[in-house]
């Protein structure tokens, strides 16, 4: 009797729908547990279903590029300079931090660095120009700001930031764009252009034709920017950008190569690529080699042993700095190769505006590239330390291609300038005024936009939203 009310042919839908509900309830609890928590330790099960972050495929991106290193480092690089003709070399300690380089200058010093912007370039004429209304047919999300360059001048249009980090990214961007734009030796050659930028780490809309801090191999609409740490962070041990560069330069004096600890360190926190960076935590567990670690940003003290919080430069301390993405790029690499160390990261997926210049074998190597589950890094670690003339070497080009040439500001602001460039070829002539009603059935002009110089001076609330929209 009991049997048979069981196994009745509406009982036991019921009873399947029911295990089918608990089933994917714990799915996920799992998810949530495995994505959210920072225990050390996983349960097996958990860590099978745990998602690839936020990212939609595994797929990774390395470049080919010795050709432009090795053009990096031919020693005459010959520029036409504006006056005689004389040859002319990118000297990190003299031009470094120049951001007035004129295009010659710039092409001749960073061979390499325009990569993306061509590709860019490529794909749009390819697919059709940008008209003023693929700018506007949308409304802008989050970390979005609409700007303008106009004789020179950069003009703020719109903004949608929705709190105070957003808002501290966007003006460090515009203010490295208007560095770029008012160092130039040639203002008045700087195109008027119109352009959307985004801060968020993640493309909320990648078929749209946005400037963007990084991308991946499929989002092909999308421009890249330096990212807003070239400008400043506000962070514990951060700031300007140059200023870490040169904190990195005297630790160095203090400790050189010989004095670092023959191990490798990270710091991160683990819910921002949970399936990433416990890979990493995992392969690392245990290991002679190993100073891996998690932080977290609640705890101000870090007091749990081998979480305690490094800034930038305390990691130029070790000769090996592991690198993990995070939701999207992790804006950390660069500070990582500020340091006289080895970078070891896994296959990048995400690309920022100077990946390209990255290079994982041969004598121009600069970083050490291991798999994205980390199934290969300890067999890395030990060749590594067992020649230690090879780590030092890759050492010495991390910060011969890096710090001292791509990563400079003088890089950058050729960078800005040349995306500016590159995207006035295949986007339309924006306008300054514009007719607008004025009550009366006539029109009048009406400047569009606040200058940059203005729009720095307006507070929070108005900043973040500009301009309001009419109540
Ligand atoms: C440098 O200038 C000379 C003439 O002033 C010109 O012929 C030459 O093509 C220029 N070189 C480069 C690399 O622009
Ligand atoms: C711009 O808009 C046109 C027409 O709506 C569309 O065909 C084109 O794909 C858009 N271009 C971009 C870059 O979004």
């Amino acid at each position: 009797m009991i049997l048979r009310r069981r196994c009745g042919a509406s009982d036991c839908l019921a009873w399947f729908f029911i295990s089918g509900i608990a089933l994917v309830f714990f799915l996920i609890c799992s998810i949530l547990y495995g994505t959210r928590t920072e225990n050390p330790s996983l349960p097996q099960v958990v860590q099978e279903v745990l998602p690839a972050g936020r990212c939609l495929c595994q797929q990774s991106t390395t470049f080919e590029c010795s050709t432009c290193l090795d053009c990096a480092t031919r020693p005459a690089i010959v520029a036409n300079t504006t006056h005689a003709q004389e040859t002319w070399e990118f000297e990190y300690r003299r031009d470094g931090s120049n951001y007035g380089l004129d295009e010659d200058q710039c092409t001749a010093a960073f061979p390499g660095l325009f990569e993306d912007i061509e590709r860019a370039k490529n794909f749009r004429k390819g697919r059709g120009l940008v008209m003023q209304k693929n700018l506007t047919d949308f409304e802008l999300t989050k970390g979005m700001v609409r700007a303008m360059i106009y004789d020179g001048q950069l003009y703020i249009l719109e903004t949608f930031l929705v709190d105070n980090i957003n808002r501290q990214k966007a003006i460090a961007s515009l203010a490295s764009l208007h560095r770029a734009v008012s160092a130039a030796r040639d203002r008045p050659s700087i195109p008027n252009v119109e352009f959307v930028l985004s801060v968020e780490d993640l493309p909320a809309q990648p078929k749209k034709p946005l400037w963007m801090l990084a991308r991946r191999a499929q989002d092909e609409d999308l421009w890249l920017m330096p990212d807003f740490g070239w400008w400043s962070w506000d962070m514990p041990s951060l700031g300007a950008f140059d200023e870490v560069a040169a904190e990195a330069i005297q630790r160095e004096r203090l400790e050189p190569w010989d004095a670092k600890k023959e191990k490798l360190v990270w710091r991160g926190k683990l819910n921002f690529a949970p399936k990433l960076r416990r890979a990493l935590v995992d392969a690392a567990k245990g290991k002679p080699w190993s100073d891996v670690g998690q932080v977290k940003w609640e705890d101000t003290e870090f007091k749990e042993p081998g979480a305690q919080f490094l800034g930038p430069v305390d990691q130029c301390n070790y000769m090996f700095i592991a690198h993990a993405e995070g939701r999207s790029y992790s804006g950390a690499l660069k500070y990582r190769q500020l340091c006289r160390s080895v970078i070891v990261s896994h296959k990048l997926q995400w690309i920022q505006h100077y990946h390209y210049l990255l290079l994982a074998s041969g004598a121009k190597q600069n970083y050490v590239e291991v798999e994205r589950d980390f199934k290969d890094l300890s067999s890395t670690m030990d060749d590594l330390i067992a020649h230690p003339e090879k780590a030092k070497r890759i050492a010495d080009n991390n910060v011969k291609t890096f710090r001292e040439r791509y990563l400079t500001g003088a890089a950058e602001a050729c960078y800005w300038r040349a995306l500016v460039k590159a995207w006035k070829e295949v986007s339309f002539d924006p306008v300054l005024y514009e007719k607008v009603e004025d009550g009366q059935k006539k029109k009048r002009n009406q400047k569009r936009g606040v200058r940059y110089e203005t729009f720095i001076l307006y507070d929070y609330n108005t900043q973040i939203e500009w301009p309001k929209p009419a109540q």
